[in-house]
C-alpha cells in the first residue's frame, strides 16, 4: 500500500502538527482523536479547519513546518546554526556529506533539503532510541520533498566505523560532527575528507570548542572559522513600530569550521 500523503496543520499560536492523511481514527497530541483523511478531504491549503475546539490553518509541509513539527528525542540543531554550517561548508547538490550523530535528525533534514537527488548523506548514530526518531523524521521528509538524496545510515560510533564509512564512499566533501566529545571522532575521520573539504564541530561549551580546535590542527586540518551565531528577533511593538522582542537571548553552541588543504 502506498504511503499516506503528509500535510501540516498550524495552530494559532504557531504550533505545527505534521499529519499523515490516513483513513482511520488517530489520536494526535494537541489535536485529539480524528480521521485525518475524511476531515481534510475538502480543506484546501490556506483554509482553516476546526477539529474539536481548536482552529488550524492547513499549509503545505515545507521544511520549516517539518522542522517545527518533527519528533524530538536528542537535542536538535536549530535553523540559525544549521543554515550557517551548510553555507560555510559549501554544501550543495551532488555532495557526499558525513554526519554524526544523527540524533533526532534536525541537521540531517536541513542537509537533505539542499543535497538534492544527486547528493549523498551518510549518517552515524550509536543509540537506537535516537536513530529511531531521526530516521523516522528523515523518512517523513523524503515523502514530502520532490528530491531527496541517497541516504546511508551506519549504526554505531563514528570512530568505530571508519572502514564501513569508507566503503560507502571514498569521497567525502563535508563532515558535520555534533557529539559530546569530538577529539576522537576528528582524529578518526579527518583523513576521509577530500582535499578542499571542510569539517564542522557543534560545541555547546567553550572547552569542547578548544578541544576540537586542537584536534583539528593535530589531524592536519586548518581552522577556518570559529565562533557563535547570535540571533536577535524583532517584533511589532504594541504602540506601533518594530523593535527587538523581549525574551531570552539564548546560547546554542559554538561552531568550528576546519578545512583539509593537503
Ligand atoms: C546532540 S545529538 C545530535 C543532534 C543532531 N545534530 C540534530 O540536529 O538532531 C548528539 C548525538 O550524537 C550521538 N553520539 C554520541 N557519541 C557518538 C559517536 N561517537 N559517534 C556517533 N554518534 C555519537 C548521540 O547518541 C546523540 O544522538
Amino acid at each position: 500500500m502506498a504511503d499516506a500523503a503528509i500535510t501540516a496543520l498550524v495552530e494559532e499560536n504557531g504550533r505545527v502538527h505534521i499529519i499523515r492523511l490516513v483513513d482511520e481514527s488517530v489520536k494526535i497530541k494537541g489535536i485529539g482523536v480524528f480521521n485525518p483523511k475524511t476531515t481534510m478531504s475538502d480543506v484546501e491549503f490556506g483554509q482553516e479547519v476546526q477539529i474539536g475546539s481548536k482552529i488550524f490553518k492547513h499549509l503545505p509541509p515545507r521544511l520549516p513546518e517539518l522542522i517545527q513539527g518533527m519528533k524530538r528525542r536528542a537535542q536538535t540543531i536549530g535553523s540559525k546554526d544549521a543554515g550557517v554550517l551548510i553555507t560555510r561548508l559549501g554544501i550543495g547538490p551532488g555532495d557526499v556529506v558525513l554526519e554524526a550523530g544523527l540524533g533526532s535528525g534536525g541537521q540531517s533534514m536541513h542537509l537533505s533539503r539542499v543535497l538534492g537527488a544527486s547528493g549523498h548523506l551518510i549518517t552515524v548514530e550509536p543509540r537506537e532510541e535516537h536513530s529511531a526518531v531521526g530516521l523516522e523524521n528523515l523518512q517523513t521528509l523524503a515523502q514530502t520533498l520532490s528530491e531527496f538524496p541517497m541516504h546511508s545510515h551506519v549504526h554505531g560510533r563514528i570512530e568505530s566505523n571508519v572502514e564501513e564509512i569508507r566503503t560507502i564512499s571514498a569521497n567525502i566533501d563535508a563532515i558535520l560532527l555534533d557529539l559530546p566529545e569530538h577529539t576522537s571522532a576528528i582524529e578518526a575521520v579527518a583523513h576521509l575528507l577530500n582535499i578542499g573539504g571542510r569539517l564542522s564541530c557543534y560545541c555547546p561549551v567553550s572547552s569542547q570548542l578548544e578541544q576540537a580546535w586542537v584536534a583539528c590542527e593535530a589531524s592536519g586540518l586548518e581552522v577556518e572559522w570559529a565562533g557563535e551565531i547570535i540571533e536577535r528577533e524583532w517584533g511589532k511593538a504594541s504602540k506601533g513600530g518594530v523593535r527587538p522582542v523581549n525574551g531570552p537571548f539564548g546560547h546554542t553552541a559554538f561552531l568550528l569550521i576546519a578545512q583539509r588543504k593537503n
